[in-house]
């Protein structure tokens, strides 16, 4: 008799590690998991050698400095920050700290991949509601929710559509789903987005929600694997009781605090991604390539069936893309070179398809 693990992972899809992507010639682009193109700042790397020569010391429990300063950046109380590794982790202490298994947690879908795992593995029932026209149909969302209902996921904006909410339509879902349900809303691409929606704000006067953002996207520190959410105390609270102790390493922590200290720098690089990626739909766009609009750092190509062969022709040229079989493929905004070899490959691989 050998130990049973819970029934609820059955529903769980296990990971096996695959081959680098990567080509030996160093000549592929990474564009298939809405990383930042460009490495650390100098100043950012100089802590990160800094804080390894004691990584033979514990990281604090909880990483304070790093709650103080994202409480300072963001005028928010230190005790409603929380911080994990990476976003993922949050979720993983959101689950653990709310659900209960049969709870339900309703997302839209297709959006980020975490959440129905985040839900299967608490054992809760996931509630999938369709995207209308790549965006969240927050009306069908609110109509889904029950008194069975904890958690609700809102990517916002949404992976892999890229596409945003209108802040009166989620002004209107707040008020709509009761003050009991925890609203999740994952701005992991907010530094990207000009639609106005703004969780930090929306917290200070919803305490059923979390909002939470990440420094692997904008901040470039995907690697470190460091991210924070910023919720009223009864939620922070329960969240940072569920953290695993010294979850963040010390590394992340210094390399985090310093990329708060240059955010002009880095926003500066942000509002280049935000250029190329505007000016790589519209070169897109004209070439007959269907394309959505985004507010993020990738673009969500809607190629049903020739999705599949797409995708191939781009590995073929080097370029790593997501592919998502029989719907679409999704692009991450690369460098200027990546973004250029992207149009000349996509215009030609379309002419095949
Ligand atoms: C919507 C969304 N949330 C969270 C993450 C993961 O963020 P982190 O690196 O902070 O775990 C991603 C990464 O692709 C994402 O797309």
């Amino acid at each position: 008799m050998t130990p049973v693990p819970r029934p609820a992972l059955d529903t769980v899809p296990l990971y096996v590690p695959k081959p680098p992507v990567a080509r030996a010639d160093g000549t592929s682009h990474r564009l298939f998991l809405n990383e930042n193109p460009y490495p650390p700042l100098p100043s950012v790397l100089a802590e990160v050698a800094r804080a390894a020569r004691v990584a033979h010391h514990y990281p604090e429990i909880m990483p304070g400095d790093l709650v103080a300063a994202l409480a300072a950046r963001l005028g928010v109380p230190e005790s409603d920050v929380v911080t994990g590794p990476g976003s993922v982790g949050i979720y993983q202490q959101i689950a653990q700290a709310v659900l209960e298994p049969g709870d339900e947690v309703v997302y839209a879908w297709p959006s980020f991949e975490a959440y129905p795992i985040v839900a299967r593995i608490a054992g809760a029932r996931a509630v999938e509601v369709p995207l209308r026209d790549g965006a969240h149909d927050l009306a069908a969302m609110a109509a889904r929710v029950t008194d069975r209902t904890r958690l609700v996921f809102l990517c916002e904006p949404n992976n892999p559509t890229g596409t945003s909410v209108r802040p009166a339509d989620l002004e209107a879902f707040l008020a709509a789903v009761p003050s009991s349900v925890l609203v999740v809303l994952d701005e992991a691409y907010h530094e990207f987005s000009d639609s106005g929606v703004d969780g930090v704000a929306l917290y200070r006067d919803h305490p059923n929600v979390v909002v939470l953002r990440t420094f692997s996207k904008a901040y470039g520190l995907a690697g470190l694997r460091v991210g924070y959410g910023v919720a009223h105390p009864v939620i922070s609270a329960a969240l940072r009781k569920c953290a695993v102790p010294c979850g963040v390493n010390g590394i992340a922590v210094r390399a985090a605090i310093a990329s708060l200290a240059v955010e002009d720098e880095l926003f500066a690089r942000v509002d280049g991604i935000v250029r190329e990626r505007d000016a790589l739909r519209v070169a897109l766009a004209e070439r007959g390539v269907p394309v959505l609009p985004s507010e993020t750092n990738f673009l969500w190509l809607p190629l049903g069936p020739r999705a599949a062969p797409v995708a191939a022709t781009l590995e073929a040229a080097g370029l790593m893309a997501r592919l998502y079989p029989g719907e679409g493929i999704r692009l991450t905004v690369g460098t200027p070179e990546a973004n250029a070899r992207v149009v000349t490959v996509l215009e030609d691989a379309l002419v095949r398809a």
